[in-house]
């Protein structure tokens, strides 16, 4: 006889209500910052968080400028989104459309997109649970949800300097602090796979299947 008992995670008890972050921020506070960050956001996180978009397009199976299919690209800052339409103009890529939107609330229908992909957006945005819970609405049935982002280490000290600087890197954009279990358990996400990437390996890379 074979008797499997499946290993506790200790994520704790509280995962379904504790707070994600210590910090709390508003739309119109992001917005500012990336209407100021974003002539120079390329420079700082272009290539440094570059390791884990290309895992993360790995993961959807697609090719660089997938001609076979529609990209809809949405962020709340214009000043982001004309960064990426001169991107888009330069290289000449015709089937990619940009809106501006707020992706806890988009303006589309239920299980239209085939991937729903979120790089480094959840620890910036007021309420990460409700973005996911878009992202699941607007995914077809079988697409995949796919979030790349920096959460809180397991690592107690690493864990509590993220949670020490989190008020300041708001400032610079996100949240250090983002609690994956508990983020994970609020949305109701079960993911299939976990991956650390870029360089330190401190993003995830949290790949679901709707
Ligand atoms: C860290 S940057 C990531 C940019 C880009 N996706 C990348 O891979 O580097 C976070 C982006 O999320 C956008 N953002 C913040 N809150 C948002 C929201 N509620 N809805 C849509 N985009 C939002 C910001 O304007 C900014 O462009």
């Amino acid at each position: 006889m074979a008797l499997f008992e499946r290993e506790e995670t200790d994520f704790g008890t509280d995962v379904g209500t504790r707070a994600l972050s210590v910090i709390a921020v508003e739309n119109h506070f992001v917005e500012r910052v990336y209407e100021k960050l974003a002539s120079s956001y390329d420079l700082f996180f272009g290539p440094t968080l570059h390791p884990g978009r290309l895992v993360a397009r790995d993961r959807m199976g697609i090719t660089p400028y997938p001609s076979n299919c529609h990209v809809t690209g949405i962020d709340l800052s214009s000043s982001m989104l004309d960064k990426a339409r001169e991107r888009v103009a330069r290289e000449g890529i015709r089937n990619v459309r940009l809106l501006e939107m707020d992706a806890a609330k988009t303006t589309f229908a239920d299980d239209t997109f085939d991937i729903v992909y979120a790089p480094y957006l959840i620890s910036v945005v007021p309420d990460p649970v409700m973005v996911a819970r878009e992202m699941r609405r607007i995914c077809k049935p079988g697409g995949k949800i796919i979030i790349l982002n920096h959460f809180r280490s397991a690592n107690p000290v690493l864990s509590r300097v993220e949670r020490a600087i989190s008020p300041f890197t708001v400032h610079i954009g996100f949240k250090s602090d983002l609690d994956l279990p508990a983020f994970l358990a609020q949305a109701e996400l079960r993911p299939e796979s976990i991956e650390k990437v870029n360089v330190p390996k401190i993003w995830s890379l949290v790949t679901c299947v709707k």
